[in-house]
């Protein structure tokens, strides 16, 4: 597909909803497209809106290893709620052993290095795994959620991966999505509860201030531009 099927495509959507917007890629792509989901507030939204439609769509999360035990609780939660399984993918052991082996176990506090290091090993590879044989994913990511995701569009091409990304929810506000979760009583992570508008890995999160920015509490000691893991990278921002 090229940046003219992609307008094109952006402009034929431009006044579907999420839900449209979702039927028209599973219908297109079928087990050919699959969703990543965190088990973050916009995934479970996805993740309901998907089992309403398919519920043998594809879902994945990623395990890093690393993660809060309020997500596998979501998880298990979301799992039986929906009558779903969603696809866990693990990093390679063996990756993981000689780099907190060699650098430590809480090796992405020394550097900015590190810390992409210990992103790619456990997210991006197992990601690369996860979408060898797709032509089409599906994110929750929105605009409003960080400077390096402003340009975002609902449907991209993906060329760290080589194929469509298709993010239904990027012009949904942090507003839209708890109303949403709220009025179908969506299971949602309990951390969210807690101060915690972001939740990725337990030692790269923390809760955030009241009127904080919503990615303050992810990898808090880096600068905003920097703050991606390797997952999403923008149009305008380089960060590997
Ligand atoms: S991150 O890149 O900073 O970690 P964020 O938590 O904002 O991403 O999530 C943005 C989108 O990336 C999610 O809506 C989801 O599609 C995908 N994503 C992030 N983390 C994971 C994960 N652990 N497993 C699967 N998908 C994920
Ligand atoms: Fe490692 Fe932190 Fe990245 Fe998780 S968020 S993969 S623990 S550096």
């Amino acid at each position: 597909m090229n940046k003219v099927d992609i307008d094109k495509l952006n402009k034929q959507l431009s006044a579907a909803t999420a839900e449209e917007v979702l039927e028209y890629f599973l219908q297109e792509y079928g087990d050919k497209i699959t969703f990543a989901s965190s088990l973050g507030a916009e995934d479970q939204v996805m993740t309901h809106m998907i089992a309403a439609i398919d519920k043998t769509a594809n879902i994945f999360m990623l395990d890093t290893g690393r993660m809060f035990p309020e997500t596998y609780d979501v998880l298990a939660r979301t799992n039986k709620r929906y009558d779903i399984n969603i696809k866990v993918y693990f990093p390679d052991s063996e990756q993981v052993e000689e780099m907190v082996n060699e650098r430590g176990i809480n090796l992405f506090y020394k550097s900015v290095e590190n810390r992409k290091l210990c992103c790619h090993i456990r997210k991006t590879e197992p990601l690369k795994r996860a979408l060898a044989d797709k032509e089409a994913w599906f994110t929750g990511l929105r605009r409003e959620q960080a400077v390096t995701r402003n340009n975002f569009h609902t449907v991209e091409w993906d060329d760290q991966h080589n194929i469509l990304k298709v993010n239904p929810l990027i012009g949904w506000s942090h507003e839209d999505i708890w109303n949403y979760i709220k009025t179908y009583r969506i299971p949602y992570n309990k951390l969210h509860d807690k101060g915690f508008p972001s939740i990725g890995c337990q030692p790269c999160t923390r809760a955030v201030m009241p009127g904080e920015d919503i990615r303050a509490g992810r990898w808090w000691w880096e600068n905003p531009e920097t703050k991606e893991c390797g997952l999403h990278k923008s149009n305008s921002i380089r960060n590997e």
